[in-house]
């Protein structure tokens, strides 16, 4: 890494601008995912805020049970969260997440990415960062505990070799000079919460149309993958609850959750 690249704790500290977001923070030079150590070591006691970080994971997680690559040199990171929100609507932190983390590289970097429905940052075809939202449902009364929202930035991305990997993986150093990872940091964290108190303070439907406004997937054909299963789709919207709005190849349309469905484009 090059030495301006000083990612501790008092680097990211004098760049922040945020009052809650990693006002507490915590980085470890390596671990399994950040999202699982959260919900292991941290949740329980820590802050709303609290923000775990790793230079490197070794089992990095995705959505739908896939694995995330996180070698040293990418921004692995996972924000704490307490909001009043219904289980029905975490996904709206997902979709917060992503305008923020599109806001962030648009300041850091000059050029505004992509969202890819639901949890992808895309730029020109390549996805440069994934976004995992999880959530801990209170036992006493099945309310939402906590949320943790995981963010991996691709800063370089090196796909060792591997062609089908470099076709659908990118880093913002492909497009940009990219920033420092304690620049960057304070970028998404700045970002994030702006976008968590909009939501926070009820403003759901500006979010959903800053949301379908980077969306790279509206008014295209896209196939859908259900179950192991893909089928064609024109994919003509997104509804105020962040769910995609499809027309299915027979005719169907089709509104869809984000459990267990992906698109491709
Ligand atoms: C995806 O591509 O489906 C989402 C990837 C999310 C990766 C981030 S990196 C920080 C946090 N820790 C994890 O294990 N996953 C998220």
């Amino acid at each position: 890494m090059p030495n301006e690249d000083q990612f501790t704790a008092g680097a990211i500290a004098a760049r922040l601008e945020t009052g809650v977001l990693g006002r507490d923070l915590v980085i470890l030079p390596e671990t399994d995912s950040t999202n699982t150590r959260m919900k292991r070591d941290y949740a329980m006691h820590r802050a709303e805020g609290f923000t775990l970080f790793a230079e490197r994971q070794t089992a990095g997680r995705g959505r739908l049970g896939r694995s995330f690559l996180s070698p040293e040199g990418g921004l692995y990171m996972t924000v704490l969260l307490r909001p009043k929100l219904a289980l029905s609507e975490v996904t709206l932190l997902t979709i917060a997440a992503g305008v923020a983390v599109c806001g962030a590289i648009t300041e850091t970097c000059g050029f505004t990415p992509s969202v890819k429905w639901v949890n992808d940052i895309v730029h020109r075809g390549k996805k440069l960062c994934g976004i995992l939202t999880e959530a801990s449902i209170s036992g006493e009364d099945g309310t939402l505990a906590y949320a943790i929202v995981g963010i991996g930035i691709n800063l370089r991305f090196d796909a060792a070799g591997n062609p089908d990997l470099a076709q659908i993986a990118g880093g913002l150093s492909d497009f940009a000079v990219p920033p420092s990872r304690a620049v960057l940091a304070a970028a998404v964290l700045k970002h994030l919460e702006r976008q968590y108190r909009r939501l926070c303070a009820g403003a759901r439907a500006a979010i959903v149309a800053d949301y379908r406004a980077l969306l790279c997937c509206l008014d295209r054909p896209v196939t859908v993958i259900e179950n192991g299963q893909s089928a064609p789709a024109f994919c003509h919207g997104l509804d105020d609850e962040g769910q995609l709005l499809v027309t299915m190849e027979d005719g169907a349309e089709r509104t869809l959750r984000t459990g267990e469905i992906s698109i491709r484009l």
